[in-house]
Formats: C-alpha cells, structure tokens, sequence
C-alpha cells in the first residue's frame, strides 16, 4: 500500500479523537495514517502520566500530605477519623470523645503570647537541657531535662530571681485557657469538664544524637497508651517549620498517608489521644524546634492545677 501524500493528509485530518468519519470518507491509506496519530497521542498521555507520578512521589515520599502547611490557615483545619474504642469502658460521659480526629488553629494564640512563651522556654532551657535531641521543661512538677536526668527548676528559681516573672505565669495560664475552650467547643464538652493533665510541658528538640530513650521522639506512638490519663492532647508551635528547623514535622501515621502538621509560631494543633491518632515528630535535619504539649483529661483525680512561682 502506498503511503498518503502530504496533500492527503492535510485533507483529511482524521485522528484518534475524531469520529473518524473520515475512514469512511477516505479510502485506501487513510486506515494507516489515522492509527499513526492515535498511537502518538496516546503515548503523549501515557508519558505525562508516568511524569505526573513521578514528580509527585518525588515531593511526596512514602505518602506524606500536608494536613496544614507552613502557611498560615485561612480557615480552621478539621480532619474528623471514627473514634477507636478507647473510650468504651469510660465513666465520664460528658467529657469522653464522641467524635474523633484533629484540629489546627492559627489565629487562637496571639504571636506576642507565643513569642512571649518561647522566650520563657529559651530562659527555663538555658539552665538545663538534655545530652540527647530533646528537653523538656514542666513548669507544674519542676522537672527540667539535665544531662539523662532531671532537675527542678523551682530549685534554681530560688537563687536567681528574675528567672521568672509573675507575667510568664499569667500568660501561660491565659494561652491554656485559650486552648481548653477550643478543645471544649470543638469536642462539644462543658469547659469545667476538661482538666490540665500531667505532663504538660515545653519541649526542645535539636539535632544532638539520641542518648535515652525520652530523646527518640521519632517513634509512632499513642498518647493515651503513653500517658494514661490522657483525653484530649494540644500543642502550641513556638518556632516555625523551614524557618527556624528543617525536618520536625508532626505526622499523623494513618493507614493511607502520612498527614504532617508543619509547625509554626502560635499555631494549636489538638486531638483526641485515643489509638485513632497514632502520630510521631520527624526527626529533626537542622536547627531548633520548641514547641508546648498541654494535655487534658477527663478524669478529676487526674488534674494538675495551674503552675505559679513557688
Ligand atoms: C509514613 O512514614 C513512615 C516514616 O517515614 C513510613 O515508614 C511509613 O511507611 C509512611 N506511611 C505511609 C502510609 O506512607
């Protein structure tokens, strides 16, 4: 069979999209030229999907999306997951998880309460600090992280007194109150229901090796399993993600995707701490990441009263 002339072909004009009346219209080489075009357009997409793959996996790897970004939220986020059945066996009826998932708030915590509280947390810090990647500091119980142990702050408070202020006190309290109300609205239970729980503490995270256990923050894990009491966990962002730390994302480690909260100043993520949020920090590539875990309970023989100077 001869091949079309290029006249022929600009006539006809006949592809894989078109109704191909024209194998029809056309006799004899048209058959040839019109299955040319279709195997060329179909390649094309075949090849732009491969590429589409490709890049996303290379900006996405192993399944991890963002739940909220680095920037700032327009719009609280909401991802509601069924409750696990942590709860079942639980007396406090109007208190306990009756639906389930994870919040994140950037406009609850003004940036100065939140710069405010990084300040604090730099000066607590600055008297301790853990040998490993990760300190605390527990304004309730005293315990700041010291070599692979523990010391109390309000040991040092003593001889230093412009340690902390009667302010830092004041603001704490405010911002834990700002985020229990949040907690209360969006899980729908009456605000005098939910207590402060142990530990609730500011946490330093850097890139020196792990020493102890406490320093491997990078393992999946359930709060209520770590920490009994536990019913609902919140947690205040001090630093941002990318600007002050590479790596140190808070992922959700669901069965599908990794969602990551990427932190920053003054923003809240909270959460029901039941095994339907499994989560870990990434470990940390560079810098300094500080953020704030206040936890809440249901159970009043589990609450903390609200830190003040000793
Ligand atoms: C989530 O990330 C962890 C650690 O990188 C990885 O082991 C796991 O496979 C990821 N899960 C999903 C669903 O991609």
């Amino acid at each position: 069979m001869k091949k079309p002339s290029r006249e022929n072909r600009k006539q006809t004009g006949c592809s894989c999209w078109g109704d191909c009346t024209c194998s029809e219209k056309a006799k004899g080489p048209e058959p040839w030229y019109s299955f040319r075009n279709c195997v060329t357009h179909i390649s094309i997409i075949i090849i732009s999907v491969l590429m589409a793959r490709f890049w996303l996996h290379v900006i996405y790897p192993s399944s991890f999306v963002a739940l909220a970004g680095k920037d700032p939220l327009d719009a609280p986020v909401w991802h509601e997951v069924p409750c696990s059945n942590d709860y079942e066996e639980e007396v406090f009826l109007e208190c306990k998880p009756k639906r389930c998932g994870r919040a994140v708030m950037d406009n609850l915590v003004s940036r100065d309460d939140a710069e405010h509280l990084l300040r604090l947390a730099k000066r607590g810090l600055s008297h301790g600090g853990s040998n490993g990647g990760a300190s605390i500091l527990d304004l309730h119980s005293g315990a700041l992280s010291m070599g692979d142990k523990f010391v109390n702050i309000f040991k040092i408070a003593e001889t230093d007194d412009s340690l902390f202020t009667e302010e830092d006190f004041r603001i704490y309290r405010r911002v834990k109150d700002q985020i229990r109300q949040a907690v209360a609205d969006k899980f729908d239970v009456p605000v005098d229901k939910l207590h402060l729980t142990k530990p609730t503490f500011f946490s330093r995270m850097d890139t020196k090796k792990a020493q102890t256990k406490h320093d491997e923050y990078w393992h999946v894990h359930v709060d209520k399993e770590t920490y009994g009491s536990f019913h609902y966990t919140s947690l205040l962002y001090l630093t941002t993600y990318k600007n002050d730390f590479q790596g140190g994302r808070f992922v959700f480690a669901d069965k599908d995707y990794n969602r990551t909260v990427e932190p920053r100043v003054g923003r809240v993520s909270f959460f029901t701490s039941g095994s339907e949020n499994p989560h870990f920090v990434e470990r940390l590539r560079e810098g300094v990441r500080y953020a704030i875990t206040v936890s809440f309970t249901c159970d009043p023989a589990k609450a903390i009263a609200d830190p003040k100077i000793k």
